[in-house]
């Protein structure tokens, strides 16, 4: 058995694992990736209902919370690494839990959309479709998931063709993604 601790926004009991995402291993994801100190702080983790399945195994579930910590890299806010599925049609729910931040889905027509993530919103992210969190708020942006234990995770062909970032005091901007390989 687990508990969701709605205080804390955490989950909480023996059946839980985490992961977390540290800037060094994928700090090539940000437009600005030079001369960034401190590559060992945490952007974001991971954790999520350890139910005795495997990723990759038929007809069941994972649940889980991401967190991702605010700031930004140079301009650009905090963003996790963003992915498509390995089994690409299969779809996912997201839905905010605390914290301010965009999900930002891109289909398989190269359109896109930013979903404002808060508190109580539910996001329907379709099949075939890109996605990433960014934390675009001054807290923590806390995002639960449920998802197909056989979805799995292909971050190499994922499409992200705009960034997020912070011009002057808080404000967000839009950019295309200068990035050559859109990728990242
Ligand atoms: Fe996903």
């Amino acid at each position: 058995m687990i508990y969701f601790n709605k205080e804390l926004v955490c989950l909480e009991g023996k059946e839980i694992k985490r992961n977390q995402t540290k800037l060094r291993s994928y700090i090539e994801y940000y437009q600005e990736h030079k001369h960034i100190e401190n590559l060992d702080q945490v952007i974001y983790e991971v954790e999520y209902h350890d139910n005795g399945l495997n990723e990759g195994d038929q007809g069941g579930l994972f649940w889980g919370i991401s967190h991702v910590m605010p700031g930004t890299i140079g301009n650009e806010y905090h963003m996790t690494k963003g992915h498509l599925h390995k089994k690409a049609e299969t779809g996912e729910y997201y839905w905010g839990l605390k914290g301010i931040g965009l999900l930002l889905l891109v289909f398989e027509d190269d359109s896109y959309e930013l979903q404002k993530v808060r508190e109580g919103s539910v996001h329907y992210i379709p099949g075939n479709t890109s996605h990433r969190l960014i934390n675009c708020g001054v807290e923590t942006l806390s995002v639960g998931a449920c998802w197909f234990t056989e979805s799995g995770h292909d971050y190499s062909n994922c499409h992200f063709p705009i960034r997020v970032v912070k011009n002057g005091e808080n404000k967000v901007e839009i950019i295309n993604s200068t990035s050559k390989n859109q990728n990242k």
